[in-house]
């Protein structure tokens, strides 16, 4: 079978399309013919070599896809053929706290991921995809989905008529601005890009600002919120951002760490943690059962993820280099 996997760690041209051996079935285990994959920006981080715990070479990339089950082992009881499934992102996590051996099973990095044509996965990897979903969005949905909704709901207990701010218009902000928006949030979204805020309020954001216009945004959304600040910030761009995320902030706020996109050496300040009292909780994805309870609520509330742009398996590198652009708003993703 055919699969794209990261050899190296020089950027995109690290990826290969390679003939791999396909994977025995053993009795607990489920094959999965992928149809459908999408890209995070941890994906660029990998291929660049720069993932914390995710380095092995070479690995099969990607984390994230949905498929089909086409073989089952003789113990499966959670899946038949036929049924529609997603991996999930942190492969041995499925409940419960973390350990550092579990992180270091995360698809597509530490283990093999999913851009291939099949993949053999423990049927307790694996999640049923919500029926009214296609594959194509169903495969948004294992990073930026649930690590926005462990931030916000397992981790963050929003409460409807709770201010949330997110940064950029990336895979993580879009999911959380759905999920905020369907529990009854007011949500500010910033951006670089004006075209972009609008389609964040089309999608129900209540306040935009673009962080280019606005450089000293923290001050904005003090006066979009009646000089209060906001109860939650969705905090992706990391040493570049913190400092204005901490000063965006209410007096009890909780700061939700998740990524690095701006500024990787910035300074910090901690002083507005210790003043306004501020949670601030690092976010690592989620296990097999946030997965789950996010499925419920998507279900409930029929969220649609934003596909931004899709390609074909053969232009996987394209799909990367489309990422790499910075451009899209929600997901990219790739089609079997
Ligand atoms: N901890 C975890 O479990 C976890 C899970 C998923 C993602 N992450 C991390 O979270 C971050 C976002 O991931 P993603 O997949 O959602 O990324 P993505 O889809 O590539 O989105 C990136 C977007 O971030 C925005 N951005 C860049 N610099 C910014 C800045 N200085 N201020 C505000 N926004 C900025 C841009 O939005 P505009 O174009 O609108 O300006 C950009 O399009 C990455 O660092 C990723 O590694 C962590």
């Amino acid at each position: 079978m055919r699969a794209w996997r990261v050899v190296g760690d020089g950027g995109i041209d690290a990826l290969q399309l390679e003939d791999v051996a396909e994977e025995a079935v053993g009795p607990q285990d489920v094959r999965v013919q992928m149809k459908a994959c999408s890209l995070n920006y941890r994906d660029l981080s990998v291929v660049g070599g720069g993932y914390p715990r995710n380095d092995t070479r070479p690995v099969i990339a990607l984390s994230d896809g949905a498929g089909e089950v086409v073989e089952v082992g003789e113990n499966v009881t959670r899946f038949k053929k036929g049924d529609r499934v997603c991996p999930i992102f942190v492969r041995d996590w499925i409940s419960g706290p973390p350990t550092d051996a579990l992180l270091k099973t995360g698809l597509g990095g530490g283990v093999d991921g999913v851009l291939a044509e099949n993949r053999v996965f423990s049927q307790e990897s694996l999640v049923s995809i919500p029926e009214y979903l296609s594959y194509e969005q169903a495969a948004t949905l294992p990073c930026a989905a649930v690590t926005a909704w462990h931030a916000l709901f397992v981790s963050g207990e929003l409460q409807p008529g709770q201010t949330v701010l997110l940064l950029g218009t990336g895979g993580v902000s879009i999911f959380a601005l759905q999920m905020a928006k369907a529990a009854g949030a007011k949500v500010i979204v910033t951006s670089s890009s004006d075209e972009k805020l609008q389609r964040a309020k089309q999608l129900g954001a209540d306040e935009t600002i673009n962080y280019r216009e606005y450089p000293e945004w923290h001050k904005e959304v003090h006066k979009l919120t009646g000089g209060v600040g906001v109860d939650h910030v969705v905090e992706v761009g990391g040493p570049g951002t913190l400092e204005r995320s901490l000063k965006a902030a209410s007096v009890g706020g909780r700061i939700h760490l998740i990524g690095v996109l701006d500024s990787p050496t910035s300074k910090v300040g901690p002083l507005p943690v210790v003043f306004n009292l501020l949670r601030v909780q690092g976010i690592y994805v989620g296990s097999r059962v946030m997965f789950e309870q996010m499925n419920a609520a998507f279900v409930a509330n029929q969220i649609e993820p934003v596909i931004d742009a899709t390609y074909s398996f053969d232009d996987a590198k394209q799909a990367y280099e489309a990422l790499s652009r910075q451009q899209h708003l929600g997901k990219i993703v790739i089609t079997l």
